[in-house]
């Protein structure tokens, strides 16, 4: 019994983080500004009611049910009004919540688990400073027998299916790494998931299936007729290499994400995905 008590205490165990203050100063203010843009939160957070803000409400339809995104503007009763540094790194680092619970992955916390605490915190900065905006969120409709405590075992796998990405030596391409796996999120709609709706990171941004339709690879193999200059452009503009524009989910993340990155940026995300 205590053997279960103590497997218990750490399988179901608060993440230790320390409390932090959010920074004031309106250069992180800024800087979170830049990377709320660079982590997509504008695509799921945008309020469906109050559009302009981030007081959400979209509802995100998956295999497991239907979603409602949170609002996430400092509202005390509807949105996240009170936190502090340690909440938003609990909820984007380790997809938990201030009183321990767990969010569902469809908030792609894991991703952002890559986030520097620095950057995290600007993050907070930019958020706390935003006008708060009264809106509740509906409850979600999931399966029935999907409840917040079973992620705990989904994060468990998660993590031990993950392999550890080398560090590349390359700065350019390791920048591009950091906005392409941790903040931009790529893989959560390019990488192939197993049945426990894990991504394969094995197979890495080999195309995957979103609702009804599929989702382009874009490993090296699928990039292997673009250019970098093509790549950039995509981001920048949505227009493939043939002339097309992309359509769908992709239109989401180029306007309110690689859209609004420096060309800078933008350029290390193309260095990263198509190598010389
Ligand atoms: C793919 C869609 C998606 C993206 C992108 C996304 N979120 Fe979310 N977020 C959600 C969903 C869905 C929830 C609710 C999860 C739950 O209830 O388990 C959520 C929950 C949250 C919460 C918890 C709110 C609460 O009241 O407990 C915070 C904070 C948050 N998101 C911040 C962010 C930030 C900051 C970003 C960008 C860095 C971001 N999210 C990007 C979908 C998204
Ligand atoms: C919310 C889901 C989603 C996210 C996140 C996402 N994509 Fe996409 N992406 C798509 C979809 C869907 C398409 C296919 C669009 C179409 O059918 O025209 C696509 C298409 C593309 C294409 C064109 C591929 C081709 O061969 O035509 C590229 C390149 C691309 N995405 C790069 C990225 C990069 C880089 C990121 C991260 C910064 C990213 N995507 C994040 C959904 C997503």
């Amino acid at each position: 019994m205590l053997t279960l008590m103590a497997f218990g205490w750490w399988f179901f165990a608060i993440p230790d983080v320390s409390d932090v203050a959010i920074p004031q100063a309106d250069e992180s203010i800024e800087r979170g500004h830049y990377l709320v843009d660079a982590a997509g939160c504008v695509s799921c957070h945008e309020g469906i009611e109050h559009p302009g803000t981030l007081s959400g409400g979209l509802a995100l339809t998956t295999e497991f049910g239907t979603f409602f995104v949170s609002n996430i503007t400092p509202d005390e009763t509807t949105g996240i009004g009170g936190w502090n540094g340690r909440d938003f790194l609990l909820a984007l680092k380790h997809g938990r919540s201030r009183e321990g619970d767990y969010y569902f992955p469809v908030f792609p916390y894991r991703a952002y688990a890559g986030m520097t605490d620095e950057d995290v915190l600007d993050v907070a900065a930019y958020l706390m400073s935003l006008p708060s905006v009264k809106s509740a969120v509906p409850d979600h409709e999931t399966s029935f027998w999907l409840q917040r405590w079973m992620i705990a075992g989904w994060n468990r796998l998660a993590s031990a299916l993950q392999p550890d990405f080398s560090v590349e030596s390359d700065p350019k391409i390791e920048r591009g790494s950091y906005l392409a796996r941790s903040l931009g999120h790529c893989g959560e709609c390019h990488t192939p998931r197993n049945i426990f709706g894990i991504p394969d990171l094995r197979r890495e941004f080999a195309g995957a299936r979103l609702g009804e339709g599929d989702v382009e690879a874009i490993d090296e193999q699928a990039l292997s007729q673009w250019t970098q200059e093509d790549f950039v452009y995509l981001l920048f503009l949505g227009v493939k290499p043939d002339g097309e524009f992309v359509g769908g989910e992709m239109e989401k993340v180029i306007e309110h994400n690689t859209g609004r990155l420096t060309q800078e940026d933008r350029e290390a995300l193309a260095a990263f995905f198509k190598r010389d």
